[in-house]
């Protein structure tokens, strides 16, 4: 290991290390107070390196605060940190009568990766018994959780799961969205009151704005209102989508529970028969032959949203498109604006294709690079044998974290960080990076 790389090891750990609160990783140190769903999976994974008892901590107290029937929460609160918004009064969770008892939570979802970071702790541990003991008590954790997302959010058995709110994809202001959120016809008495402390915290220009926050209020009103009944908000509710990159997650998810159900040797048939079916789905119903790209499917609307997205290409993270396709996704991310040309000069893989209508290189989800999109990109390329892109993403996250400090997501055209810094994923997943080789 060069002394270099050190380094930034000891930097990254630093990062994670102020962001421990004892029981949970924050995100961030102000903009995030909370524990968040996925990035507590993201953060695991890179505890799984150097601290088992941390990512197992990690998760374990993400799954004491699952609801009654399987939902894993978007967040957690942490009742100490009322500066945050929607807090714990606005959603009301406890109007659901599967909300967990004694623990504050949201009432939406986030992409299921904690399988593959649980599969991921057992794999690099350290203490075998003590990662046995884990694998034992979160399976029947992470089962109850995908049997919610099957039952609930594919109640057609179709084999694709829908999200209800632009923060369940984890990408809250997507251009991918856009279509569904001006259709979304407000007037002033339906909006929510409410008062916004993110943009108190980082540059609003790098926030979603204030319609988007009207709107994604507006949704979790809705949803409490409905009592949290899937089949009453699946009835009104203008935002139901089924996102490639969720869809695809939750396939790569349902293969590493079958691996986990492997080890523990119990069947592993629902997973993989699971995984196979929304390999399927994602493959027919999300692949746009015309445009050779995966879309999301608005179902409300009943048809493909065109928004050309890094996560789009997410499901060769799950080993989903077979050659002929993969070929013209790597030709996308090579010609389009995502970076990966031998002459472009800049930052790939911007959230956003560069040449998008809207993009900008700052605003959250509408352009900035964000490490967990590259991350699941590089092991997807890696995994179909494109080692030179792979690597040249690998050097990329490495010299964004060298060069622009573990933000949140940072400018594709000057590398520059925004949004929070000390950001924990961006740390978690860099240390991934880092120390795999040397496990
Ligand atoms: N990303 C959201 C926020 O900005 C929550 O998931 O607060």
């Amino acid at each position: 290991m060069t002394q270099y790389n050190a380094n930034l090891i000891w930097q990254a750990k630093q990062v994670l290390d102020f962001n421990w609160t004892g029981k949970y990783t924050r995100p961030g140190p102000r903009l995030y107070p909370h524990q968040w769903s996925w990035d507590s999976a993201l953060i695991a994974i890179g505890y799984a390196h150097y601290t088992q008892r941390r990512a197992i901590k990690e998760l374990n107290h993400l799954f004491e605060s699952q609801w009654k029937n399987g939902l894993l929460p978007q967040i957690v609160f942490n009742p100490h940190f009322s500066e945050y918004f929607p807090g714990i009064s606005f959603w009301h969770a406890e109007r659901s009568p599967n909300s967990p008892p004694g623990r504050k939570t949201s009432g939406v979802v986030q992409p299921p990766v904690h399988a593959t970071a649980t599969l991921r702790i057992y794999q690099h541990a350290k203490d075998a018994a003590d990662a046995q003991e884990f694998l034992g008590h979160a399976f029947p954790r992470l089962v109850a959780w995908h049997d919610y997302l099957y039952r609930e959010r594919d109640p057609w058995s179709g084999g694709l799961v829908y999200i209800r709110h632009p923060w369940e994809s984890g990408m809250d202001n997507s251009p991918i969205w856009d279509e569904i959120m001006q259709r979304l016809k407000l007037r002033k008495e339906q909006i929510p009151t409410y008062h916004r402390v993110d943009t108190q915290l980082v540059a609003t220009q790098d926030r979603p704005v204030s319609s988007e926050y009207d709107r994604f209020a507006y949704l979790v009103q809705l949803f409490a209102e409905h009592d949290y009944d899937e089949d009453r908000i699946r009835k009104d509710c203008p935002f139901l989508v089924q996102d490639v990159l969720f869809n695809s997650l939750l396939c790569q998810a349902d293969h590493d529970l079958a691996e986990i159900a492997r080890i523990l040797g119990e069947d592993p048939s629902t997973f993989e028969g699971r995984a196979q079916k929304t390999a399927s789905a994602i493959d027919q119903k999300l692949w746009n032959e015309e445009h050779g790209t995966y879309l999301d499917f608005d179902l409300v609307a009943g048809r493909q949203i065109c928004a050309y997205v890094a996560p789009s290409f997410a499901p060769l993270f799950a080993g989903i498109p077979g050659k002929d396709r993969v070929q013209r996704m790597v030709d996308s991310l090579e010609n389009d604006g995502f970076g990966l040309g031998a002459k472009d000069s800049y930052y790939p893989v911007p959230s956003y294709d560069r040449y998008g209508f809207g993009f900008s290189p700052v605003q959250y989800w509408r352009g900035p690079v964000w490490i967990n999109i590259n991350w699941f990109l590089m092991h997807g390329l890696k995994r179909y044998g494109f080692d030179e892109h792979a690597e040249r993403l690998r050097q990329s996250i490495v010299s964004l974290c060298q060069e622009g400090g573990f933000c949140e997501y940072y400018d594709p055209l000057t590398g520059m960080g925004h949004g929070s810094d000390f950001f924990s994923w961006t740390a978690a997943l860099l240390l991934d990076i880092l120390l795999e080789k040397t496990v």
